[in-house]
């Protein structure tokens, strides 16, 4: 399946298809120097069967887990970049999750003020959500995402057969994400996931994220308003992320698929939907009960500036594939959060 992402110039193929990355040499340009980065979790064959069919492919392999989005990590792929020759003309590729996805996106946004980027994912949560939409980043210390820019890829590979060596608590956070998508965008793709097997239903899931993402994208790539959907669930996510999150130094905790499943429950208006997404979760194993510190959530929304002027915009949902925005009093935010 191909989909276009329609950006004018910027446009991209996103290709969903099992086996992908073995043909990825037809679908681009690879006869040029390649700098492909995965990590240390992804297994080492999906790099491979991509950089067989490069000209000149390097891989660079960065240690997994989030503490490598830092601009430590990213200093180095710019150093090795550099070291072996990289030009304007030449081309970065992803080859991992999100986290993969966010640090050489933002290296081909920079490296030479913006070189070629293909993204190939290899979580849920990014064939589903991250490497779509150009949001490349990296972190600076605990703080998330802050230094990064919108870079488009020129393609995107998405290969679900990848999927099938991702632990199984990675592959079930992901689906978070395509539950989000699904409250406030397409009610047939929540009642699949009350139905249907999710593993049986992977392409499904994927493309029809994918498409509630690139409609979005395509409205608002650099997030002045309508993007403002996907958040749906992270404001409160976020919170909860900085308190119970796996982070470098945290090693035990939620993922952020986890976190955001916990997040938009009190932002479900129409509680018979809220008890059928709670049921999704436990048929799915994601955490339907809070078990975090509220207090300590509330306190990090404060000190996040999430909360401006004393109020705090929320996306909520009325009913299922339906949202709106709510500027709310922090007070009563905290309510909510309190389950008061
Ligand atoms: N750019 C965006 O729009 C956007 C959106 C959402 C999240 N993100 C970012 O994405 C990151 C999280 O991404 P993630 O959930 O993919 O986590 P991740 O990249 O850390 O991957 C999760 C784990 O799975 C391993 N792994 C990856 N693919 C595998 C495979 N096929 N088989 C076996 N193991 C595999 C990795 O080594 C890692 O240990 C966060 O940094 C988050 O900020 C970005
Ligand atoms: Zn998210």
């Amino acid at each position: 399946m191909k989909l276009t992402m329609r950006l004018g110039k910027r446009s991209y193929d996103i290709i969903l298809k099992r086996g992908a990355l073995q043909h990825i040499g037809l679908l681009a340009n690879l006869n040029r120097k390649v700098f492909i980065v995965t990590d240390s979790g992804v297994p080492p064959q999906y790099a491979q069967t991509v950089c067989a069919q490069c000209k000149e492919g390097h891989i660079h392999t960065i240690p997994q887990g989030e503490a490598s989005k830092s601009l430590a990590m990213y200093q180095t792929l710019l150093c090795s970049m550099l070291q072996a020759g990289f030009g304007r003309g030449d081309l970065v590729i992803a080859v991992g999750g999100g986290v993969v996805g966010d640090l050489a996106g933002f290296v081909a946004a920079t490296y030479m003020r913006g070189i070629d980027f293909i993204n190939c994912p290899t979580t849920t949560l990014s064939q589903i959500d991250s490497s779509i939409g150009g949001k490349v980043a990296v972190d600076l210390g605990a703080t998330k995402n802050i230094v990064g820019a919108f870079w488009q890829p020129k393609l995107v590979v998405v290969d679900p057969d990848t999927l099938e060596t991702l632990p199984r608590r990675h592959f079930i956070n992901g689906l978070a994400e395509s539950i989000k998508m699904s409250l406030t965008s397409d009610a047939a793709l929540f009642e699949l996931f009350e139905q249907a097997d999710v593993d049986k239903e992977i392409e499904t899931i994927i493309y029809r994220s994918l498409l509630i993402k690139k409609h979005v994208v395509e409205q608002d790539e650099t997030e002045q308003g309508m993007r403002a959907i996907l958040n749906f669930g992270h404001t409160l996510g976020h919170g909860i992320e900085a308190v119970k999150g796996i982070t470098g130094r945290r090693k035990q905790g939620l993922y952020h698929g986890e976190c955001v499943a916990l997040g938009m429950l009190p932002m479900i208006e129409d509680k018979k939907l809220a008890k059928r997404v709670r049921a999704v979760y436990r048929k799915l194993g994601l955490p339907a009960r809070a078990g975090y510190n509220k207090e300590k959530v509330w306190a990090h929304m404060l000190h996040d500036k999430k909360v401006r002027g004393g109020n705090i915009t929320v996306v909520k949902v009325p009913g299922l594939g339906c949202w709106r925005l709510d500027t709310l009093p922090s007070d009563q935010l905290k309510e909510m959060l309190m389950g008061k």
